[in-house]
This record gives C-alpha cells, sequence and structure tokens, in this order.
C-alpha cells in the first residue's frame, strides 16, 4: 500500500569530535570530575559505570552517578542524577556545561550518548534557565564528543506546548 507524503521532515544536528588535550582547562577540569564520579556509581547488574558533572555559573560543579536497583527501573541514570541534584543543591542557578562519561570496558569508543529519558531531562533544564547546556561526552582517552545544547541530542523531543503548558522559567 502507497500513501502520499504531505510533507517530510527533517532534523539536522551536529556534534563536534575533538581531543581532550585542546579543550580550556575549566573543561577538561569537568570531565575529571565526571571520572570521578564514575568510581561512586553503584552498577553491580550492568556493569556500566556512568559519571557526570555539572558546571553551575556560580563556580560549584555537581556530580552524580548512575545508581541501580535489583528492581532493575527503580535505578537512576549518572546524568540524571546530577542533573536533579543540581537543581535540587542549586535551584535557579544555571547549567553552563555537563560532562557525561562511561569509564565501563563496555563502552565502545566514542558510541556512548545520553539515553533519551536523560536527554529529554537536559532539554527541559535547558529551556528553564532560557540558556544552552554544553554536552561533553567521553568513553575512554582522549576523545570528546560536544555537542553545544542539549536541544541539538533531542530532535523531535516532547514539547509540553502540545499540552497547552508552558515550560516554566526557574
Ligand atoms: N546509563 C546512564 O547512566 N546514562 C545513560 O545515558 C545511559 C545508561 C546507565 C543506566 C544503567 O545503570 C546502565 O547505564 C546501563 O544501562
Amino acid at each position: 500500500m502507497s500513501q502520499s507524503i504531505m510533507e517530510s521532515r527533517t532534523w539536522t544536528s551536529k556534534v563536534d569530535v575533538v581531543e581532550e588535550a585542546q579543550l580550556p582547562n575549566p573543561l577538561r577540569a569537568l570531565l575529571k570530575s565526571a571520572h570521578e564520579a564514575a568510581d561512586k556509581a553503584y552498577a553491580p547488574y550492568s556493569h556500566f559505570q556512568v559519571g557526570s558533572a555539572v558546571q553551575l555559573s556560580n563556580g560549584e560543579v555537581v556530580q552524580g552517578s548512575n545508581q541501580e536497583n535489583m528492581a532493575y527501573p527503580s535505578g537512576m541514570c549518572g546524568e540524571r542524577v546530577a542533573v536533579f541534584a543540581a537543581g535540587a543543591q542549586h535551584p535557579g542557578v544555571t547549567m553552563e556545561s555537563v560532562a557525561i562519561v562511561s569509564p565501563s570496558e563496555k563502552a565502545i569508543s566514542e558510541a556512548f550518548m545520553p539515553c533519551g529519558g536523560c536527554r529529554q531531562v537536559l532539554l527541559e533544564a535547558e529551556r528553564r534557565q532560557g540558556t544552552p547546556i554544553q554536552i561533553l561526552l567521553q568513553v575512554r582517552g582522549e576523545v570528546v564528543t560536544l555537542s553545544k545544547s542539549a536541544a541539538n541530542l533531542m530532535p523531535f523531543a516532547f514539547d509540553a506546548h502540545g499540552l497547552g503548558d508552558e515550560v516554566p522559567a526557574k
């Protein structure tokens, strides 16, 4: 059965892959903090440790790591733990960058990207504060994948405007 397409929509998004050594020191420090956070992961079921560090505009860095649970869906991703902790501990403070890393042997180089649920959470944090959140992703080694904004990682995102709701301001 063929159907006639009324319209096609394309989302173009871009990430940059760079050498860690090329990054400014504060971003390298943020990656280091995310790797330290990964050491605090609780991932006995997947053995896939994820660490995250959120750089706030007030200079604070908030860490998170994945916390799994025997009842699998009760666990939480590392970057969501970090973003929610930043929101809980520093409400209203702008998130400038979020580093997300996995040192796990299971992580295939460069292929590690945040899951859909985490992208949705990062996107809302970005919309809420009104300025882009830079995302840095790293597995092992010297390569870093950079996205200039969370929106760039979340094509065709769920948008509460469709429900008639606005994203609340800070
Ligand atoms: N995980 C994260 O922490 N972040 C992601 O973006 C993807 C997956 C965690 C969840 C779970 O603890 C483990 O990695 C395997 O899925």
